[in-house]
């Protein structure tokens, strides 16, 4: 008898019929784009959920990051931090923003850039840096306290990269959140992205941004733009993603659960820090002790459990990135051979759980 994979990701959004009220109201307004009503409620409810002020919605995460980038960036300087370990998205949002990347290495504890790697290349470096792009690991709510003080001590302006951390975000402050609403977020609409901050003066510019920089007189261009909008299609599915929110939250806790249940104090994988406490995800983590890697994948792929290494081996693994300046990436070169992405949706079983858990060490 063969064994059934188990998938590492099967996302899921609402069905056609949680949908359809909405469309309905598409229908009757005839309106379909340029921040209508659906649009602009969904923003609305965003606003509401994480605690923000202030929301731009983007047409993806790597075009928030983009957009919050143009805006915070020092004018003249041409470097953002950000950590190599990453989804690549940040990487290409940095260079689409006109800047280029400056790679740094992350907390073997965080996963993360931490204020003190950003001090130590701003010692390392002769010129000034535009900008930080901290990255928020896999979902885990960033450290916002840590790099408030950083930028009053530096002056160097910080972009939050919290793609996966809709769900995780409890307050927002000055320092800009870009989020993703990506079909694999706990959060997706499918596509869609989102600012979220308290300043007002960057929310209305990020959002005159997102279409064609009309901004104060009606139809004139007053800032350089472009079109980062989302359709009311998408406002409508979104909708309806918050409707059903609750019970998704309680089906990733369960998931989550299930899993640090069965994983225990026994074992050597651990998983990151507070997941299932203070934060959910749907790229659930093991972090595997170095000697056990290679062991682990072949374990994993011999009980037929798809896995992945979510974010690779860091941006500068990628032909790409291989010409941009970095520091030291001695603990991204480790760490990021350890991180197992483990299935992770709402098809799996008890039985499956174990399976998978089984493989682990
Ligand atoms: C860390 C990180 N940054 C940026 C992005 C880009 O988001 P999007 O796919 O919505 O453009 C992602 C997407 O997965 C991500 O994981």
């Amino acid at each position: 008898m063969s064994t059934e994979k188990i998938k590492v990701l099967i996302p899921q959004l609402p069905l056609a019929d949680a949908i359809l009220p909405y469309m309905r109201r598409i229908d009757e307004k005839r309106t379909y784009s340029n921040y209508g009503p659906l649009a602009t409620e969904f923003r609305d409810r965003l606003g509401v959920l994480t605690g923000a002020t202030g929301v731009t919605i983007t047409s993806n995460g790597t075009t928030a990051i983009e957009v919050a980038l143009r805006i915070r960036a020092r004018p003249g300087a041409r470097y953002c931090l950000m950590p190599s370990y990453t989804f690549i998205a940040s990487a290409h949002a940095v260079c689409n923003a006109g800047l280029t990347p400056y790679l740094l290495d992350v907390s073997e504890r965080t996963l993360t850039l931490t204020p003190e790697l950003a001090k130590a290349a701003l010692r390392d470096l002769d010129e000034e840096p535009a900008a930080v792009l901290v990255v928020s690991a896999f979902g885990a709510p960033p450290d916002q306290a840590a790099w408030r003080s950083f930028e009053e001590e530096t002056g160097v302006p910080v972009v939050f990269d919290a793609a996966a951390a809709t769900t995780s975000i409890k307050s927002v402050g000055k320092q800009p959140l870009c989020v993703s609403l990506h079909a694999t977020k706990a959060l997706g609409i499918g596509e869609g992205g989102a600012i979220l901050c308290s300043d007002e003066s960057l929310i209305e510019r990020a959002t005159a941004i997102t279409g064609f920089g009309f901004l104060g007189a009606e139809r004139v261009s007053a800032i350089r733009a472009g079109n980062y909008r989302i359709s009311e299609y998408a406002g409508a599915v979104g909708l309806a993603v918050l409707d059903a929110l609750p019970e998704r939250l309680a089906e990733l806790q369960r998931l989550t659960d299930g899993y640090r249940a069965r994983i225990g104090s026994d074992k050597q994988s651990r998983f990151q820090e507070g997941v299932g406490e203070s934060w959910l995800t749907m790229t659930l983590n093991v972090i595997v002790p170095p000697d056990a890697v290679a062991a682990t994948a072949k374990r994993l792929d011999e009980a037929q459990v798809e896995w992945r290494r979510w974010w690779g081996f860091g941006c500068h693994t990628h032909p790409a990135f291989a010409d941009v300046p970095r520091a030291d990436l001695t603990t991204t070169e480790a760490i990021s051979q350890r991180v197992i992405g483990l299935p992770f949706h709402n098809l799996l079983s008890d039985a499956d759980l174990d399976r998978i858990v089984r493989c682990l060490p």
